[in-house]
């Protein structure tokens, strides 16, 4: 599967999956790295990896769909098969759910249904769970609502920071991103062509 991986951040999640990849885990191309943010460190990993990248600023676009058109065409050029969004900070819109409708993936760092947005391991400490997790899920027009693929759980210790959780949640992601995703493309080659 040709793969289109959009990330925001440092691409912690963006290098687990290109490791998958060359150390044979992962049977994908990960053709394209799709990053809004021009200082994000997810960009400088898709260098060194010699992995292309379309880097955008969305307020030089009069519309989402006018930024998502450039996006789809890029996807097209590349013949991307799915596209997997670790730490895309933004929403998803009609135009590539349309093209990509089912093969859109994303990673959240809670337990969905609980604590979906912005900042979710922050929410889970304040609602002081004893429990939260990672879900991986098919991304529909809401914020993290799409049908589950996939979670793990973890459980927080009594001094839990946003930092131990988020190295706790970091660890799990890495691990199970990959794991998924290769489930994903090889179970159900035919049905999601
Ligand atoms: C991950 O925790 C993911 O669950 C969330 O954004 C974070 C991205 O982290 N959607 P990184 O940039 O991959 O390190």
């Amino acid at each position: 599967k040709n793969i289109a991986i959009f990330a925001s951040g440092t691409g912690t999640n963006f290098q687990a999956i290109v490791d998958a990849v060359k150390t044979d885990k992962l049977s994908a191309v990960i053709k394209l790295l799709v990053c809004d943010r021009q200082d994000a460190y997810s960009i400088e990993r898709a260098i060194k990896e010699k992995i292309p990248s379309f880097v955008f600023t969305a307020k030089e676009y009069a519309s989402k769909e006018e930024y998502e058109t450039e996006i789809l065409q890029r996807l097209k050029e590349l013949e991307i098969d799915y596209v997997v969004l670790a730490g895309y900070m933004r929403l998803i819109g009609p135009t590539l759910l349309k093209n990509y409708e089912g093969r859109i993936i994303n990673i959240h760092p809670s337990l969905l249904p609980a604590f979906p947005g912005k900042d979710a391991i922050g929410q889970a400490l304040k609602a002081k769970v004893k429990e939260s997790g990672v879900s991986i899920h098919f991304v529909d027009e809401g914020m993290d609502t799409g049908p589950i693929i996939a979670q793990q759980s973890v459980s927080l210790s009594e001094n839990e920071t946003i930092e131990s959780l988020q190295a706790k949640i970091h660890e799990i992601e890495h691990k199970l991103y990959p794991q998924v995703l290769q489930r994903l493309f090889t179970t159900s080659q035919e049905d999601n062509k």
